[in-house]
């Protein structure tokens, strides 16, 4: 069968239409952030929503550490699959965002499972001692290396982490895009360490998922 010419725009819908909606509070969050913040293409949507979902399910996480919370979103997506007594310690750098995304915590009855600490996520990772049993990186991209080189050591053993937006629309291929420059360092730093396995997926953005490497499984 000859493949159609590929249209990325219909197929993101198509993948957004076929994937299960998000409960109510998510669609409101999605709204406010487009209309109060900057930069709302930041936010991560149902896609990534409901797959970190599916991976706090399935992975019964007692602490995720996730870096960079911008409205909240993913953390709320995250919070209502965690197990009894699991909790989340977001990092975020902005103040702005800090606040917006506290008040949106404030109005689920997940939120209080959410723990925000406002600074560089690079402090407050020093601060924790793991293990984290969930690593969700979606922070500044040129940090992703010093957040993977920061996180590794306190990875439990079956740990998972998930980094976002490793394809970065693409630009990874290009050579004279920085942007991509970076991201391709960052999928080489992880491709190439020993420490660890890892998939690509090219789910939206690209979605990497990072586990101890594991001689036996
Ligand atoms: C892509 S957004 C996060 C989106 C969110 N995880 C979601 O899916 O809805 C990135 C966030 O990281 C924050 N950030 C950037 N540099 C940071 C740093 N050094 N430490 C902590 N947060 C940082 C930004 O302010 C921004 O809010």
């Amino acid at each position: 069968m000859r493949p159609l010419p590929l249209d990325l725009d219909a197929l993101q819908a198509y993948v957004e239409e076929h994937t299960t909606p998000l409960e109510p509070l998510l669609d409101e969050l999605f709204e406010a952030t487009h209309a109060s913040l900057s930069a709302p293409q930041m936010l991560s949507g149902r896609v990534n929503g409901r797959l970190l979902r599916l991976l706090v399910a399935l992975k019964r996480p007692r602490l995720v550490l996730e870096i960079g919370t911008y409205s909240g979103y993913s953390a709320l997506a995250m919070a209502p699959a965690l197990p009894p007594g699991g909790r989340i310690v977001t990092c975020e750098v902005s103040e702005q965002h800090a606040q917006f995304a506290r008040s949106w915590f404030a109005r689920s009855p997940h939120g209080e499972r959410i723990e925000l600490r406002q600074g560089p996520a690079l402090d407050t990772i020093a601060g924790l001692d793991g293990p984290f049993d969930l690593v969700f990186i979606d922070a500044d991209k040129d940090g992703y290396v010093d957040y993977y080189e920061a996180t590794v050591p306190k990875l439990a053993p079956d740990g998972l982490m998930v980094a976002d937006n490793t394809l970065r629309s693409g630009r990874v291929l290009d050579p004279d895009d920085e942007g991509g420059r970076v991201m391709a360092a960052f999928n080489d730093h992880v491709h190439a360490d020993a420490r660890t396995e890892n998939v690509l997926l090219s789910v939206r953005d690209g979605i990497t998922l990072i586990r101890l490497a594991s001689p036996a499984a």
